[in-house]
């Protein structure tokens, strides 16, 4: 299992959008078992995915998955305790190849609770270890901080893919991430691959953010060779609880992420059957891993 952090310390710069739709295009398009982790309080990632703890009667029409669920990333990390629930006990089978291990606000908590805790960085590492052979890829959508769900992600994953609109305010905070991720490089995790700067909200027509772009190259800092353009598509999508992959298919950012799992595969050498795609309900991952 390869597993990416999609991070920066920014929010609103399409992290969750990017761990969601590189996810449906992964598990769709190249047929890898994927696992979404929700690590941000927020979750976002996983109304996007259409699971919800509780919902309203009227939500039920709707396309949200009634799913009572209990228990989140958070009882798996614990506190300053380890967690009572194993991971494989929480994940939620979306179909078509992908899994989601929800998050919930119960993450800041265990956030806190993690700094009392010997070798708090690699807690999350040694989980995802647990099911590391029946996944292919695993997707960590990251809090907009530096915290200790951050670190935990970093400290887990093979590479990380930091989203980044390209404008002025937004490049200040990124440089500050990236001393971030060398250091996580430094002292923890030295194999930790850097594949990028992964622009989002781009528009090349623009030149602020053209200048912007060039401020990145020479600052020496990666670009990956996919950029994700603003799209009503992709926010409309994600109101629906959908991917812009399914909502939109055909949608210049739909073939955008296609574009970038692509890379992404060749990149970490992941293994894809040529035309391979995985249809609604079907799914490959072990039977034991069904609830
Ligand atoms: N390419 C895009 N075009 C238009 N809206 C987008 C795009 N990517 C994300 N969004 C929307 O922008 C908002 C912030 O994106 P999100 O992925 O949640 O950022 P983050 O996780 O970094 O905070 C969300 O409402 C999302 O639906
Ligand atoms: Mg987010």
């Amino acid at each position: 299992m390869q597993t990416i952090a999609i991070a920066n310390h920014k929010g609103g710069t399409g992290k969750t959008a990017t761990t969601h739709n590189l996810g449906v295009v992964l598990a769709r398009e190249y047929a890898q078992r994927v696992l979404l982790v929700n690590a941000d309080p927020q979750a976002s990632l996983t109304g996007t995915c259409g699971v919800q703890d509780e919902m309203s009667p009227n939500e039920a029409a709707g396309r949200t998955r009634f799913l009572k669920q209990i228990f989140s990333l958070a009882e798996v990390l614990g506190g300053a305790k380890p967690g009572h629930v194993p991971l494989r006990d929480v994940l939620v089978d979306l179909g078509a190849n992908l899994w989601i291990c929800p998050g919930d606000t119960a993450l800041v908590a265990a956030a806190q609770g993690l700094s009392a805790r010997l070798q708090r960085e690699t807690v999350l590492k040694k989980i995802l270890a647990t099911v590391e052979q029946n996944f292919d890829v695993c997707l960590i959508d990251c809090p907009p901080d530096q915290g200790l769900l951050t670190i935990n992600a970093l400290c887990a994953a093979h590479a990380v893919i930091v989203p980044a609109q390209p404008t002025a305010q937004d490049l200040r905070g990124l440089l500050l991430f990236i001393e971030t991720v060398k250091s996580i490089q430094t002292e923890i995790n030295p194999s930790l691959l850097f594949l990028g700067i992964l622009l989002t909200f781009y528009d090349a027509r623009l030149r602020h953010h053209h200048d912007q772009v060039q401020c990145i190259a020479e600052a020496g800092l990666t670009i990956l060779p996919v950029a994700i353009g603003r799209s009503v598509r992709v926010a409309e999508a994600a109101g629906a609880c959908q991917s812009v992959f399914t909502y939109a298919r055909h949608h210049p950012e739909a073939q955008h992420y296609v574009a970038l799992a692509q890379f992404v595969c060749e990149r970490l050498n992941l293994a894809y059957p040529i035309q391979a795609r995985v249809e609604e309900n079907q799914t490959i991952a072990p039977e034991e891993m069904r609830p």
